[in-house]
């Protein structure tokens, strides 16, 4: 199965969401990151085809998606960002809702909604009502619904938002579980949620696409301009006051990732084309680095807060 995403441009009255964003998806799982307002959703809901782009089309199997109208919704699951639950419903009666709107008949409704809420941990839950459940569970039930057509393209906003450390574990094992033969199309900025599993990372800044691939293929971008600097804290605050000075030219480029105290002193993480402190050592960069790197902009407008 082939997703093409081909030159889509979506324009609000004042602001242009997405400007011209072109992608090829096959089977695997896809991790689109980009900072607030990037165009994560407004991409996502088109290809939802739950928002009409202003231009652009999207592709399965080289069919445009408005020529295979009903029968593209059968192959899609979709978990909005802003996801709205029923609340007077109970858990197993919103799974047979969803089925019942998606076309599934009602045996294997039942079947697969207990299956699905087993899956994403909520079992012995089916009778609690949905306006009792917390964030997480809320979000599982959100995953859980989105599942129910077994699609082969899977859309999902900001999965892992408002998930605790062990709920965010168990959704990254989950989405290995079933990543198999499908498309799974995901956005967050938690770069750690989808560094283990995310075959792709598409990287999305002011509606414009800013890079591609593997993990792998974007780290090695920036091997060698990764450092750690073990320093005394003048050290550490005179280099930062460099850094903040718009007039410093030492260290054009240099953005400090992390700081850590160690011990008297201070080890700082420091992303630089050329050695930013005398004793830095080059280090393995991560996909931390990485999202610094491409979202500089977003993250020096932060700086002054
Ligand atoms: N209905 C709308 N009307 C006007 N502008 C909109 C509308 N929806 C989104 N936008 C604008 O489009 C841009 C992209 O928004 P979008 O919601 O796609 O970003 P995002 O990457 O999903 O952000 P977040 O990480 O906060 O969810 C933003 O500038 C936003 O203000
Ligand atoms: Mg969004």
């Amino acid at each position: 199965m082939n997703l093409s995403i081909d030159s889509i441009v979506k324009r609000y009255r004042r602001a242009t969401a997405l400007d011209s964003v072109s992608l090829e998806l096959e089977e695997g799982l896809y991790g689109l990151l980009g900072p607030n307002g990037s165009g994560k959703t407004t991409l996502l809901r088109i290809v939802a085809d739950v928002l009409r782009p202003t231009s652009g089309e999207v592709r399965l199997d080289g069919v445009d998606k408005d020529r295979l109208g009903g029968q593209y919704r059968e192959v899609i699951g979709y978990l909005p960002q802003e996801f709205g639950l029923y609340k007077e419903f109970t858990v197993i009666d919103f799974m047979l809702y969803i089925a019942a709107l998606k076309g599934i008949d009602r045996r294997s409704a039942v079947e697969r909604s207990h299956m699905l809420l087993e899956q994403v941990g909520l079992e012995g839950m089916e009778k609690k009502s949905c306006g009792k459940l917390s964030g997480g569970m809320k979000r599982r039930l959100g995953i859980a619904q989105a599942l129910l057509n077994d699609p082969k393209l899977l859309i999902l906003d900001e999965p892992t938002a408002g998930l605790d450390p062990e709920e965010r574990m168990r959704f990254r094992k989950l989405l290995s579980d079933i990543s198999g033969q499908k498309i799974v199309l995901l956005s967050t900025h938690i770069v750690s949620d989808i560094e283990m599993i995310a075959g792709e990372l598409i990287l999305i800044e002011n509606g414009r696409l800013i890079g591609s691939g593997t993990p792998e293929e974007l780290l090695e971008e920036l091997r060698g301009q990764v450092w750690t600097a073990k320093v005394t804290e003048e050290e550490y605050g005179a280099f930062e006051s460099a850094l903040l000075n718009t007039n410093a030219s030492a260290h054009p480029s240099a953005r400090i990732v992390n700081v850590t105290r160690k011990g008297s002193g201070i080890e700082a993480r420091i992303l630089a084309e050329e050695q930013p402190l005398p004793g830095a050592r080059p280090d393995e960069p991560g996909l931390e680095d990485l999202y610094l790197h491409c979202f500089k902009s977003k993250y020096e407008g932060r700086r002054g807060d």
